[in-house]
């Protein structure tokens, strides 16, 4: 399996088209309450525009696409809410895993899976069986996710596996344990709903990446709103710490 090294060490090639984009799915509740609906009419609502979020990105050739869909701080919503959510989750499970199959979507979900009830786990582990053999697009739902918890059950599993390197580890030993270790870093970062915050979502990954904040309500977020942010990332120039000059090679490095 392919470990990718920071981009922050490396400068990824540039694209026009983002490799990686990571999205923070945000906005249900005020599109259902902005309709008089209760908050999960605007969740089932954002499903719908998940399914058009990887249609997007299988034509439009991104290689992953990482989604956040409930953050280790949801629980602390009203416990109806988190039911439904469950619920939705179970039935997206039910129902999405075989198209995705079908276009060549890998499936995997990341997270502290372990707070999930059995059937959902099993559910999360077929899933993710039955898809591992795709290439088409890497889709990762981010589930019960933390940036902090994932950093810190890396660190928990470096330091088990390499306990003689105590006081040297480097950034290198640790980067394989990090959930995401299949990816390359996210080249896009994408929060609708407004708020401009990334909620403990990706925080070791988005060192570098370009972010992109809209007001649009992630149930109003369909492809051309996708095609704005894909345009504003390909205005940017990403540096990494070096001149502008020593990129596009005009003036001594
Ligand atoms: C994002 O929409 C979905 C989840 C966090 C599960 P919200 O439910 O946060 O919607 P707002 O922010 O209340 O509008
Ligand atoms: C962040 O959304 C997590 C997800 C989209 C799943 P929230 O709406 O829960 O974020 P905060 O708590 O308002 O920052
Ligand atoms: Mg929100």
């Amino acid at each position: 399996m392919a470990i990718f090294s920071s981009s922050t060490r490396d400068v990824p090639q540039v694209a026009a088209v983002p490799r990686h984009v990571a999205v923070i799915m945000d906005g249900n509740g005020r599109w259902a309450k902005k309709r008089f609906l209760p908050r999960v009419a605007g969740h089932v609502k954002g499903v719908e525009l998940v399914r058009e979020m990887v249609r997007s990105c299988l034509e439009r050739g991104v290689q992953y696409l990482t989604l956040f869909a409930f953050s280790s701080e949801n629980w602390r919503r009203p416990q109806e809410e988190v039911t439904l959510l469950m619920q939705l989750f179970v039935k997206a499970l039910e129902q999405e895993v075989e198209k995705l199959d079908r276009n060549g979507v890998r499936l995997r979900i990341i997270g502290d899976l372990s707070r999930f009830e059995p059937r959902l786990q099993a559910l999360i582990r077929k899933a993710e069986e039955r898809t591992a053999g795709n290439t088409r697009l890497d889709l990762t739902i981010a589930a019960n996710y933390g940036g902090r918890w994932d950093i810190m059950q890396a660190v928990n599993r470096m330091t088990e596996a390499m306990p003689e390197k105590a006081g040297q580890w480097e950034e290198a030993d640790m980067e394989p344990h990090l959930s995401m270790h299949f990816a390359p870093e996210p080249d896009l970062f994408i929060r609708t709903g407004g708020e401009e915050r990334i909620s403990n979502f990706l925080l070791w990954q988005l060192a570098y990446t370009e972010f992109f904040f809209t007001p649009t309500l992630w149930p109003d977020f369909d492809a051309a709103e996708f095609d704005k942010a894909i345009l504003s990332y390909q205005q940017r120039e990403r540096r990494f710490g070096r001149t502008s000059e020593q990129l596009t090679g005009k003036a001594d490095a």
